[in-house]
């Protein structure tokens, strides 16, 4: 399916440091998907871009509004307010998300400061919805729960009412995914079902 110009814009965040792991591989078939329903796919290698911890600063809070850090994560304010369709893949990293995916999202503050002052964060124009990827090296009770936590936060901040995810516990080697039958179709689905899906 060829991209329109109202097409779904999607944005996905790839956060494991292992290039080409798990969560890359689930990535990849998930952004088939979505592109075959026509979404436009940007995506975001958080372990290539240089992103500082939020400061507690205050800055976001006050003046502008905007965060002072003047790093990658500037790329990505636009981006997370503007697309429809977001994606997460993070491996289980003691039993959260990884740091690189956390560093990111405590960098929403300011989007944060806006929602609790009750103004619009989204400039989305379709329903919002995200898809967590994640993959868990063991089996633990409670695998993902943690970082179900934190998505739910964020999503809250960036007014992400439609929250799927696609889970795999006992996923540790790097190649552990392909091994894993229906893995890499059942995340091409989910992503083609995220592109595709109506807002209802
Ligand atoms: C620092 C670190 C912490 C980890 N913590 C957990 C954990 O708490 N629970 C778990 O099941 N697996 C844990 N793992 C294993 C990873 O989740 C697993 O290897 C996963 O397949 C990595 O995904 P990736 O290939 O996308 O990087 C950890 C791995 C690392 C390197």
């Amino acid at each position: 399916m060829s991209e329109r110009p109202d097409a779904i814009h999607l944005i996905a965040f790839a956060c494991s440091p292992r290039a080409g792991g798990n969560t890359d591989t689930l990535l990849d078939a998930a952004l088939d998907g979505a592109a075959e329903a026509g979404a436009r796919v940007e995506r975001f290698d958080l372990r290539e871009m240089t992103i500082a911890p939020c400061r507690h600063c205050g800055g976001c809070a006050s003046g502008s509004g905007r965060c002072v850090i003047d790093d990658d994560m500037q790329r990505l304010y636009e981006p997370l307010c503007a697309a429809d369709r977001i994606i997460v893949a993070s491996p289980v990293f003691f039993m959260s998300l990884t740091a690189q995916a956390k560093t990111m999202i405590d960098r929403c503050q300011p989007m944060w400061v806006r929602r609790h002052r009750g103004d619009i964060v989204s400039e989305a124009r379709h329903p919002r919805a995200a898809l967590y990827l994640g993959v868990g090296g063991g089996d633990l009770p409670l695998l993902f729960d943690a970082s179900r936590i934190v998505l739910a936060s964020w999503y809250w901040t960036l007014q992400v009412f439609e929250r799927r995810e696609l889970t795999f516990e006992c996923i540790d080697a790097k190649d552990a995914i392909r091994e894993r039958p229906t893995a890499l179709d059942r995340a091409r689905q989910a992503g083609r079902e995220l592109a595709s899906w109506a807002g209802d």
